[in-house]
């Protein structure tokens, strides 16, 4: 076995950003690498996952999941090399999925780690289109907003991890028209022109989304996927049939407000279009796992789903990468990348 090295780097939350978050609200700091322990391994790290719900759990408040404690390191997924093992079923080499980010060493519970088959897909994508956003994709189109055959699907953050797969998904299922929005002309030409969409507009420079929505989809919609809330889900509740349904997986354009957002001002619409809408949390939706998989790798090899992941290279830029990813830097899923 290979000796370990002394020490790792980790991410660790020092304050707790009031608004936009700050460099000066994090740092990376050097720390001793032990042993696994009995009933743990010990993961060098390849890539980790910065992701939007994490800006949550840098505030002090009571959520689905508990808030980064202060002076010690933040977590998330990760996926690495197994380089020393304490723990039955796990040895040297193995590839891991496991939730200890942020870090270049991790001693993982071997409990809370998966082997992964990098064979099969690249490592990276256990943590975006095979992993927690493509589930949350798969689960919240199928699942939450109960897609049909034959409807129309408009989704906000559309060229993101979660977005770019929903748009895709509905596609590939028989959605009638699948309308998108995101946040530059690269990304919208991306969804129309590799992705498939029917349409996709930027909702930075194109105007009133209401009626860049209505345009887009002249019949309405039928179901919303929302990762923006908002004046997005304002205008998605305007531009309904009847009886049509959102899922709510996400809120981006308010994780950093220190007010609350005027929109949707037009929540009476809900009465009489008989509309649904459902919040989701992914971790509701283990069950679909082994279904989800096997029909997203059946996708992937066929050329029907295609993805983009963005990486950032280094450690130290951890922190750039998680503000760059709310600030819209990524294209699919943002992952950060250790030499
Ligand atoms: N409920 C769940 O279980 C669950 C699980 C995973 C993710 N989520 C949610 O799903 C959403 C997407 O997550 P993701 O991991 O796939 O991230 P992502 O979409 O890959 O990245 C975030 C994107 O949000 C967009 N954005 C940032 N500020 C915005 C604003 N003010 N208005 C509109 N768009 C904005 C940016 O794209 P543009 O360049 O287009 O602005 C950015 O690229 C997030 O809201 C996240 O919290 C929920």
């Amino acid at each position: 076995m290979t000796a370990l090295p002394a020490s790792g780097r980790e991410w660790h939350l020092v304050a707790r950003p009031h608004g936009w978050p700050k460099a000066e609200d994090f740092a990376l700091r050097e720390v001793p690498v032990a042993e696994p322990g009995e009933g743990r391994i010990l993961v060098r790290n390849k890539h980790f996952s910065v992701d939007p719900y994490m800006r949550g759990r840098m505030n002090d408040v009571k959520s689905y999941t508990p808030p980064f404690k202060l002076d010690h390191p933040m977590d998330g997924a990760a996926v690495g090399e197994v380089v020393a093992s304490d723990a039955e079923g796990f040895a040297v080499g193995d590839q891991v999925l496991h939730g200890l980010g942020w870090r270049e060493y991790a001693r993982v519970p071997a409990q809370y780690a998966v082997k992964v088959d990098a064979s099969l897909a690249p490592l990276s994508a256990y943590l975006g289109v095979l992993g927690m956003t493509g589930l949350t994709a798969y689960a919240g189109l199928f699942e939450t907003a109960s897609f049909k055959e034959g409807d129309a699907v408009f989704v906000s953050g559309a060229a993101g991890a979660v977005g770019s797969q929903v748009g895709q998904l509905a596609r590939i299922k028989g959605a009638s028209r699948v309308i998108g929005s995101a946040g530059s002309d690269d990304k919208v030409k991306l969804l129309t022109e590799e992705y498939g969409f029917d349409a996709a507009f930027n909702y930075k420079t194109g105007g009133s989304i209401k009626e860049q929505l209505k345009q887009a989809a002249p019949d309405g919609i039928d179901v919303y996927f929302d990762n923006v809330g908002g004046e997005h889900l304002e205008a998605a509740l305007s531009s309904f049939n009847l009886h049509g349904r959102a899922t709510i997986c996400g809120m981006i354009s308010q994780y950093n407000s220190t007010e609350a957002t005027p929109a949707p001002r037009n929540l009476a619409v809900i009465i009489g279009k008989r509309l649904r809408l459902q919040g989701m949390l992914v971790n509701d939706h283990k069950a679909l796992q082994p279904q989800f998989v096997k029909d997203v790798a059946g996708w992937l090899a066929s050329g029907e789903l295609k993805y983009r992941e963005t990486f950032v290279e280094g450690i130290e830029n951890g922190y750039d990468a998680f503000v760059g990813l709310l600030r819209g830097e990524n294209t699919g899923k943002m992952i950060v990348t250790l030499n």
